[in-house]
């Protein structure tokens, strides 16, 4: 069997504070039922002033490496679209809180499907023989860039962190990343953009527009196009695997938006209840929203071991991507 990246432990980390949409209604024109019936939100998690990415990373990564009962690794990687600081990457920082050493550790920006790219890139430093072991991380202070007067993505957005250890294994080993699906097309970039603070920005010479600050997004094109995404990039990783779509246990999808997940899991021919859904309780954490889920679902025992599962997501760039495996014991 041929060398793989194996699942050897999850864990997760949100914020304390709650934010309900009833607490949103108050400071916009929006209703708790708009969102609700639209996105499937009940509320989300808000980090505190004083806090940033790299403390609920740090958090997450904690508990990953406590899950796999390990307390070192060769390489962290950090999918974030919130860095601490524009320069440098967030990832060497955590690696510090954690007390790793001096190893490699750098950041991967793929907005939200961020933490499917980390995988990727974790699992290409194991298949290179320069790491046995690499904690994967997804970690999002989201609402830092989120204009909290916008009813068009205030309500959406929410902070959060998930993390996996991967160890160096077998492709027969459960936990192993079976088959990868990535994509990305930049014509699409505007779909889903911080318009200022960048070098485009500063090449123009244009000082920047109040609000250019905060991310904007055209929420019904990205819906159609994550539909579209999600959907191919699953079935491309069910024909690497050989799986039929019948023997999935759960498709653990980008969590944006409920209605997306049940359109994609439709187009798949996948029951319902085979979606993970915990977007009511979060919003969307982007880079985190995949592991997050992930530490939600075995945390509740609704995942458990041996279970056929498939990521999936979509999101700014834009970029897309899909990954396959089987729970393992954790
Ligand atoms: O994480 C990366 C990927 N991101 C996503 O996947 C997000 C994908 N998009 C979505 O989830 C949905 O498009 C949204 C939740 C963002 C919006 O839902 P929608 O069903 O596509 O609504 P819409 O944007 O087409 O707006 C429908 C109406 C509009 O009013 P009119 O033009 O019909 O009069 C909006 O102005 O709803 C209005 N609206 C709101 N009303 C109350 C938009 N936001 C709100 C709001 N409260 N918060």
């Amino acid at each position: 069997m041929g060398r793989a990246a194996v699942l050897a432990g999850v864990g997760s980390a949100v914020p304390d504070n709650v934010v309900t949409n009833d607490m949103l209604a108050t400071r916009m024109d929006t209703t708790d039922e708009w969102i609700r019936t639209r996105t499937g939100i009940r509320e989300r998690r808000h980090l505190a002033r004083g806090s940033a990415t790299s403390d609920l990373a740090a958090e997450a990564g904690r508990r990953a490496l406590k899950s796999a009962g390990v307390d070192s690794v060769d390489a962290v990687v950090l999918a974030t679209t919130t860095p601490d600081h524009p320069c440098p990457a967030t990832a060497p920082a955590v690696a510090a809180m954690l007390g790793l050493g001096t190893i490699p550790a750098y950041d991967v920006g793929a907005v939200c499907s961020g933490f499917l790219y980390g995988l990727a890139s974790g699992a290409g430093l194991i298949a290179l023989g320069t790491a046995e072991r690499v904690l994967v991380i997804g970690a999002e202070a989201f609402t830092t860039i989120i204009d909290q007067t916008d009813r068009t993505t205030a309500p959406i957005f929410g902070d959060g962190a998930g993390a996996v250890v991967l160890s160096a294994g077998d492709q027969s080993q459960p936990g192993a990343l079976l088959a990868f699906d990535l994509g990305s097309d930049g014509d699409l970039a505007d779909l889903i953009i911080i318009p200022g603070g960048g070098s485009r920005q500063r090449a123009s010479g244009i000082p920047a527009e109040p609000g250019d600050e905060y991310m904007a997004m055209r929420g019904r094109e990205v819906f159609r196009h994550a539909v579209l995404r999600m959907t191919e990039s699953s079935r491309a990783v069910l024909a690497r695997t050989g799986w039929d779509v019948d023997s999935v246990d759960w498709l653990v999808g980008h969590q944006a938006n409920v209605r997306i997940l049940r359109a994609v899991a439709e187009h798949l021919g996948l029951a319902q209840d085979r979606a993970f859904v915990n977007v009511d309780r979060y919003g969307n954490t982007a880079a985190a929203s995949i592991p997050l889920a992930l530490d939600d679902a075995a945390g509740a025992g609704l995942i458990t071991p041996g279970d056929r599962i498939v990521l999936t997501a979509f999101g700014g760039g834009a970029s897309w991507g899909a990954i396959a495996l089987e729970w393992p014991d954790l």
